[in-house]
């Protein structure tokens, strides 16, 4: 029989007596007391922001502890049970963090979300793009735990509703070319010090930036000098904040080893300035840098820190590329390029009103040597062992490969020569 009956002109439940539909819905709907539970909602909220509610990457955060704790969370400070640690750790149990990611949908996003998700977490992440181009996310959170938002950076309000309901804010925007309505002031120290600025308001506890390793006010490149003042402002409006600066990052959907691989489209030889023998890379692989976002969010003393991401190897960029060429199993035809031709070709490519495949700013980017910062704290302080490129370059090489060799083992390729300079 069906659940719902139809009597006299009123709907009611199969086994209860007698109750009506509107009278079942407003059971549902309002509670006996409204007031004391939004009261109790607000408290919740407020008390969930507390950087104390994140629980710490120690073995004390073993599933079990993780129990014990919510259960005195709950019974002590009400928090909302949304953000109570519980579970055994999967996607459907509750890490605690409720996080919004801004730039969620670049890159380095999905790595970000996805071990959010995975670890069951709330996660809000504001768009501008097609609702059918996220659609990718969703599988990586439990149901109901991702939350799509339209946001528009210059509208202060559509900010705050992004963070209403955080313990954690992740500003992962940037982009590699400027555009008619942002310019690198825009993306790089604008945008990040609006953030900055409105989760400090929110009260949340936990911001974390990405900048660049090599951000300087000093450099060739537009982008690294705003990267520089980025980090700047964002110290100013929060400096509780956590801000990482990971060198190149490698991956499946990256722009640095497919940019090179996809070279040979233009004949076949490779420009390089001064051969790529000046300047001394030390990319860093993707998930590792997805790793470290989500164990600092998850660490207390994280906070105000800044973390130099880097890969364990140092290589100079034309050892690297030749790597890169002998992954994929095609002829390496390194020319030296001088400054000056390889901006006039870059912009050529500028003029890509879409997606420019390179800018003269990438050109400067990818030739500036990767600085070294002995005294801030990296991946190990963070509980990773970084991977080297040796180990990961596969992933991303291997359809680069042609047929013949897709199967090809990786043990004949010699790994790139390493340098510590
Ligand atoms: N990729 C690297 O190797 C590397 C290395 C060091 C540091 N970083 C930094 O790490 C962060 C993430 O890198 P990524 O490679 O993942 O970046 P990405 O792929 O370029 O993605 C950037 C994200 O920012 C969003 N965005 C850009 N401009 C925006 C604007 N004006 N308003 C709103 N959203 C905007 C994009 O949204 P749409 O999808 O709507 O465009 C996208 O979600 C960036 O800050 C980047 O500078 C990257």
């Amino acid at each position: 029989m069906s659940p719902l009956l139809r009597m006299g002109g009123k709907h009611v439940t199969g086994r209860s007596s007698g109750i009506t539909t509107n009278q079942f819905k407003a059971q549902l709907l309002m509670p006996a007391n409204p007031s004391a539970v939004v009261g109790k909602m607000a408290t919740a909220v407020l008390i969930s922001r507390s950087a104390s509610v994140l629980p710490r990457i120690s073995s004390s955060c073993s599933p079990s502890g993780l129990a014990a704790a919510s259960v005195t969370t709950v019974q002590q400070r009400k928090v909302h049970h949304a953000v109570i640690p519980k579970g055994k750790g999967g996607r459907s149990s509750s890490s605690g963090i409720s996080a919004t990611v801004f730039g969620a949908t670049g890159f380095l996003g999905r790595y970000v979300v996805n071990r959010l998700g995975r670890m069951g977490s709330q996660i809000i992440i504001p768009h501008r793009c097609d609702q059918y181009d996220l659609m990718y996310f969703r599988p990586m959170g439990d149901l109901g735990q991702i939350i799509f938002l339209e946001w528009d950076s210059k509208n202060k309000d559509s900010i705050k509703r992004a963070l209403e309901h955080s313990n954690v804010v992740i500003n992962l925007v940037g982009r590699e070319w400027e555009t008619r309505n942002f310019s690198f002031q825009d993306v790089f120290v604008t945008i990040p010090q609006q953030l900055a600025r409105a989760t400090k308001e929110a009260g949340i506890s936990k911001f974390i930036h990405l900048s660049h390793l090599n951000a300087d006010i000093r450099s060739p490149s537009k982008y690294l000098r705003n990267k520089a003042v980025g980090e700047q402002v964002v110290r100013e409006e929060f400096p509780d904040a956590i801000i990482m600066k990971p060198s190149e990052m490698f991956g499946r959907e990256d722009r640095f080893f497919n940019y090179f691989a996809n070279m040979r489209w233009f004949g076949n030889a490779i420009p390089l300035m001064a051969l790529g023998k000046k300047t001394v890379k030390q990319p860093v692989y993707v998930a590792d840098v997805g790793k470290a976002i989500i164990n600092a969010a998850r660490d207390p003393d994280a906070n105000g820190k800044t973390f130099a991401l880097v890969g364990p190897n140092r290589y100079l960029l034309h050892d690297l590329v030749e790597y890169i060429y002998a992954v994929a199993h095609r002829p390496f035809v390194p020319y030296p390029l001088p400054r000056p031709l390889y901006h006039l070709a870059a912009q050529f490519f500028a003029l890509n009103p879409f997606e420019p495949w390179t800018t003269p700013d990438k050109v400067d980017r990818f030739h500036t040597t990767d600085m070294k910062y002995p005294e801030l704290p990296g991946l190990e302080d963070l509980g990773i062992t970084a991977n080297s490129v040796e180990q990961k370059a596969i992933e991303i090489l291997r359809r680069h490969r042609r047929f013949r060799y897709l199967e090809a083992e990786l043990d004949e390729t010699k790994p790139a020569k390493t340098v510590n300079y």
